[in-house]
């Protein structure tokens, strides 16, 4: 039996090594990337996906040189200020997850223009995780329903610190493929794969479905 709805995360990695290859800048890759996360959240809804959690920025991703991380910021204010009306338009309500006192002052406006305008959206909620650390997340107390399906495309298969508690049942499902060249047929590909696996939550196989806490569904 299908759920309602799902709760998806990606952890989009691999924007780097795919300008590498092409011999662009990192950055190109970051650009790309952020085509990458449009198409996503298009596809969603039609996947049942009723959240869709993305790893936007790492907190250790400050580690990373300075015009790398200029340009991260740059490209997620770009999506909040360009993409808002459209998400306003296909119902996506957009929350930003994470620390938000390091961030500059200019994108903490936009983080909270774009999620004032889009709260009473209700086709699916799309949580962007910026300066977030899962470790610092528990520790806050700011957790998210529990997660479905973990997604990690780039070819690496770990956490890198996202959603620890609210994976503890996920569904892991990891992908070579580079971020900027997943597409709809990839998402499509990830939930048929999901789909087709039996969740047990620690039961013996055919037990009762449980949902996505683990908790016996109620019928
Ligand atoms: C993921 O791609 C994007 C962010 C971390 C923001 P990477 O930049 O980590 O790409 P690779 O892993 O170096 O290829
Ligand atoms: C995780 O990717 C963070 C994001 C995708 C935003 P990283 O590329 O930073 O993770 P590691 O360093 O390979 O673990
Ligand atoms: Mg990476």
């Amino acid at each position: 039996m299908q759920q309602s709805f799902l709760h998806v995360a990606v952890i989009p990695d691999g924007n780097g090594r795919w300008a590498a290859a092409r011999q662009r800048p990192r950055t190109d890759g970051h650009r790309a990337g952020a085509r990458a996360v449009r198409r996503t959240v298009e596809c969603a809804p039609a996947h049942g996906i009723g959240m869709l959690t993305l790893y936007a920025f790492s907190s250790d991703n400050w580690h990373r040189p300075a015009s790398e991380v200029r340009t991260l910021m740059k490209e997620f204010e770009q999506f909040l200020r360009g993409e808002t009306a459209r998400c306003v338009a296909e119902g996506v309500r957009v929350r930003v997850i994470g620390r938000r006192d390091r961030l500059a002052k200019r994108l903490v406006r936009a983080i909270e223009a774009t999620e004032a305008a889009t709260a009473a959206c209700d086709r699916l909620r799309l949580n962007l995780a910026v300066d977030y650390s899962s470790r610092d997340a528990i520790g806050r107390g700011e957790l998210l329903p529990a997660v479905d399906l973990l997604i990690r495309t780039g070819g690496e298969q770990r956490l890198s610190d996202f959603l620890l508690w609210e994976c503890a049942y996920a569904e892991l499902y990891f992908t070579d493929r580079r971020w900027p060249d997943f597409d709809a047929p990839h998402l499509a590909r990830a939930l048929a794969d999901y789909h087709g696996r039996e969740r047990r939550f620690g039961r013996v196989p055919g037990a009762t479905p449980m949902n996505g806490d683990g908790r016996r569904r109620s019928v």
